[in-house]
């Protein structure tokens, strides 16, 4: 049976985003393509180039709040899962994997079509120049990560992100008709809502016009119409004190569509990774030591050199991620450590260099040889399993509004994300929402009549200690109350600090000229908000949610809708 809980009213959202309701800034251009994408890592760049090669007529304009090698993608150690050595592996294997991660919480038949679909895309990237690693007699060297019951992760070293952001976004260069814009910050959507018309699960009758932007280098904020709008704005790990998530990766996306009254879902699932380098002086992010390590035959073990994971799971070190994570906070908060230990020192020295070569120099940089240290690791936020609700081919909730990647809850993950599979999620989703837009892009016409952004009446902020102040709050409250392990009396006080820091960033943010520090912080609170709240509605424990108050699952399953 499926129970769906919705949530209509948020006092923590404003209208400001409905084109009748703008209270806005200033506009000095107004840029007109027939599609606009938000985001540039995996899966807005996967989308571009797909869109482009098929319609050489479109005009596609891709921004990033950034730089173009910036993004979650990136960071992206461990790999691209995907069915590639078919004499051991097969579709059905990869499926039970990611079923049995996502707790009974996922979309059988999006897993399918993902993970059917998703060698055909990882051969397309390595077709567009994309490096992985092959081994010595040629045949790519295919990777193990926790949950996987077969080796199936292709790598770039510990840098597959970075070498699949590389290449996507030189392919994307050589489009003639894609114009890729970096340093434009996306402030909202541009949306009508249809009044008095039925809802329902993925249609709240709102449009979509596209996006207004702050040009970050000429302060301007510009009016972005296009006939379809793509939102692949990533995750939002910076709402934990301890994140292996860049520092843009603030919820940007997800807080726009909230504000424009779109649908999210599973918002309370938040993973932790289990492994990222424990650094009292608490870097940001925090650097992550991939699961392929365990791949690879690395050990947990309690700072006394025992290991512990036979107590929690019979797959030990390479259990799936909620398991692991909440084995170590169990044995650290027993034991009163700041961290567990990660035993490497039994590895082949050349094998792990080679395999690991940013790991090993990041340890080595701050007096670790992990060839005779053992490395001390703690659990950091490190992916949001919820986001914009989506359909198999990326539709969301609001008309001419597609979304794919991290901001979305697409029903491939369920309760607790497989590791690897969400660049493949990227590529694939980038991918079918291409072939969706190509379908109808001739039906739908730019809207005339936009209003400017008016900056009416907002002053440069003279209190920008207060921004810092805020952000770290909403850190410190997250990270204390709505972490690894939840109860229903930290859920409450989590919800009522929240509320004061909405109200004062509201404050802030109507008074000041935009900045991304404001908007930032404001998606954050947003988003702090959103997991915050529908952990409240999840009366159960299951995959990344854990609440001692109710410490059983339900024998039916239920999606998070707000
Ligand atoms: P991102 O890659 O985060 O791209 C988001 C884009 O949106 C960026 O260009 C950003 O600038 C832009 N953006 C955001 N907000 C705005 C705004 N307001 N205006 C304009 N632009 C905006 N997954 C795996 O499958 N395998 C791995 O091995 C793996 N390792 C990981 C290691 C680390 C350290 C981290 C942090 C994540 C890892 N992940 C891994 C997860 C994976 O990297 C991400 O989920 C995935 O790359 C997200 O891709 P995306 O395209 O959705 O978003
Ligand atoms: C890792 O390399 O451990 C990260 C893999 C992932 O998040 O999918």
């Amino acid at each position: 049976m499926s129970i769906i809980k919705t949530q209509t009213t948020f006092q923590f959202t404003s209208n400001k985003t409905s084109i009748f309701e703008s209270t806005v800034n200033r506009t000095t251009l107004k840029n007109k393509s027939d599609i606009l994408v938000i985001g540039a890592g995996v899966a807005g760049l996967t989308f571009a180039i797909k869109m482009a090669e098929k319609r050489p007529d479109v005009s596609i304009t891709v921004l990033t709040k950034t730089h173009e090698g910036e993004s979650n993608t990136r960071y992206a150690q461990g790999g691209v899962a995907a069915v590639w050595n078919h004499q051991q592996d097969n579709f059905k294997k990869h499926i039970e994997d990611t079923l049995d991660a996502g707790d009974g919480l996922c979309d059988e038949e999006v897993v399918a079509m993902v993970i059917e679909e998703g060698p055909k895309m990882v051969q397309e990237i390595i077709e567009w120049g994309t490096r992985f690693d092959k081994g010595k007699e040629g045949s790519y060297d295919l990777g193990m990560e926790g949950g996987h019951s077969e080796n199936r992760i292709l790598h770039y070293k510990d840098l597959t992100g970075w070498e699949i952001q590389r290449s996507l976004v030189a392919k994307v260069k050589t489009f003639n008709n894609i114009t890729f814009l970096q340093h434009y910050f996306a402030l909202d959507l541009i949306t009508q809502h249809h009044l008095g018309r039925n809802k329902t699960r993925l249609n709240n009758d709102i449009e979509c016009y596209g996006a207004y932007a702050l040009n970050k280098e000429s302060k301007e904020i510009e009016t972005f119409l296009a006939k379809q709008t793509v939102l692949c704005t990533g995750g939002a790990g910076q709402i934990y004190k301890s994140t292996t998530n860049p520092v843009i990766a603030s919820g940007d996306g997800m807080a726009m569509v909230y504000r424009a009254k779109g649908r999210l879902a599973n918002m309370e699932f938040i993973q932790f990774h289990p492994t990222s380098l424990y650094n009292p002086a608490g870097e940001n992010p925090s650097f992550l030591v991939s699961e392929a390590v365990r791949g690879f035959g690395a050990i947990l073990k309690t700072s006394d050199g025992k290991e512990f994971m036979q107590k929690y799971d019979e797959r030990l070190s390479l259990a799936p991620r909620d398991i692991v994570a909440r084995a170590i906070d169990k044995e650290m908060k027993e034991r009163g450590d700041d961290f567990v230990l990660l035993d490497c020192t039994h590895i082949d020295k050349e094998a792990f260099y080679n395999h690991f070569p940013t790991i090993y120099d990041k340890c080595m940089s701050i007096g670790i040889d992990p060839m005779i240290d053992l490395i001390p690791v703690v659990p950091a936020c490190h992916y949001v399993c919820g986001g914009v609700l989506v359909d198999k081919m990326g539709n969301t909730s609001i008309k001419n509004l597609y979304s794919a990647g991290e901001c979305t809850c697409s029903g491939l993950h369920g309760a607790n994300r497989l590791a690897s599979n969400s660049l493949l999620e990227g590529l694939v989703y980038g991918n079918n929402i291409s072939i969706e837009i190509a379908k109808n892009i001739d039906g739908t016409s730019i809207q005339e009549g936009i209003p400017d952004w008016n900056a009416k009446g907002t002053t440069e902020p003279k209190e920008l200690v207060l921004m810092t102040q805020s952000q770290k709050e909403l850190k410190e409250i997250m990270s204390a109350y709505v972490g690894i392990v939840r109860t229903e009396v930290r859920l409450k006080r989590a919800m009522d600090r929240l509320w004061l820091l909405y109200n004062e960033t509201e404050m802030l943010y109507s008074d000041s000229v935009v900045s991304p520090q404001i908007c930032e912080l404001r998606n954050l609170i947003t988003i702090g908000y959103l997991v915050s709240k529908a952990a409240q509605f999840r009366n159960e424990s299951r995959g990344l949610h854990f609440n001692t108050d109710y410490p059983e699952k339900y024998d039916y399953l239920e999606t998070t809708l707000l």
